[in-house]
């Protein structure tokens, strides 16, 4: 597979060390001091790109790709108000797109049991507490996290009575749907509590609370090669594909 790398941090170059031991090339390679590079003639011969940047410039990136009919993944969080609109291009150019908020294993595992639980709680005990944590490393631009995100909107699928989250997340003021204190939610809306903290890839924690009982779903990525491979395994399943696709697909097929 000939790829391309756009973003070249942290998950660009994990992605570049995996690319290179599956047997594939990183053709090109870009990051801000080439993004003009990112065009119809660099992206000339590529058979998938990976993109991983900023939530600034994530919908800008993967818009040129599928404008110029190259296949495009892409992991960036915290833009994704405008993920529709990209899906819909996709499938107006009959191009193809993998997204996902998460690629590791096991967070993708949480998400079904979480949907499950989500779905048992709700006729068993619909008045139960719900609470969502994430910790991060310090550098994360966005908050919450887009995996703290889809697990909420799992609660709110399964739960009645649940109509949105708001994000605790003292210290960050770019924080969406922030709140100063978790009792500012009110009871229909799910609280998502951001901490920021050292080097963490990534902890999650959901927890479903009544009077007598706690039930917890955990999940910590003890580094950040999970996250490369997985997107490198979704690279492989999107080559030659076209369509709109995400883990559940991926998963659907392993
Ligand atoms: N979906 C997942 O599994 C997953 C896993 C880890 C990180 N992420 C997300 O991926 C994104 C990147 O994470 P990271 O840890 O690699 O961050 P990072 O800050 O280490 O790297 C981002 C890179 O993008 C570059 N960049 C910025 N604007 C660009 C542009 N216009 N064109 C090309 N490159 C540009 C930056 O210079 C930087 O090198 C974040 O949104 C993060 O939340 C998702």
């Amino acid at each position: 597979m000939k790829a391309a790398i756009i973003g070249y941090g942290k998950m660009g170059r994990e992605i570049e060390r995996i690319l290179a031991e599956r047997g594939h090339e990183a053709a090109l390679v870009i990051d801000t001091d080439n993004a003009a590079d990112l065009d119809a003639r660099h992206l000339s011969g590529i058979d998938v790109a990976l993109e991983f940047t900023t939530p600034a410039t994530a919908y800008a990136n993967i818009r040129t790709c599928l404008e110029n009919g190259t296949a495009v993944l892409s992991g960036t969080t915290g833009w994704t108000e405008r993920l529709a609109e990209l899906k819909q291009l996709c499938r107006e150019r009959n191009g193809a797109f993998f997204y996902a908020s998460n690629y590791s294993l096991g967070v993708n595992l949480l998400f079904r049991l979480n949907r499950e639980l989500a779905a048992l709680v709700g006729r068993l005990d619909p008045a139960c507490e719900v609470r969502i944590r994430e910790v991060h490393h310090t550098q994360k631009m966005d908050a919450p996290s887009g995996t703290a995100i889809t697990l909420a909107e799992e609660v709110i699928a399964g739960l009645p009575g649940r109509r949105g989250w708001v994000n605790y997340a003292p210290g960050l003021s770019h924080a969406t749907n922030r709140v100063e204190t978790p009792e500012e939610a009110g009871a229909d809306r799910i609280v998502i509590e951001s901490v920021r903290e050292g080097a963490v890839p990534g902890i999650h924690s959901v927890s479903y609370e009544s009077a007598d009982e706690l039930l917890e779903l955990r999940h910590t990525i003890k580094n950040r090669r999970t996250l490369a491979l997985g997107a490198v395994v979704a690279a492989e399943f999107l080559c030659g594909k076209r369509g709109v696709y995400g883990m559940d697909d991926l998963l659907a097929n392993s």
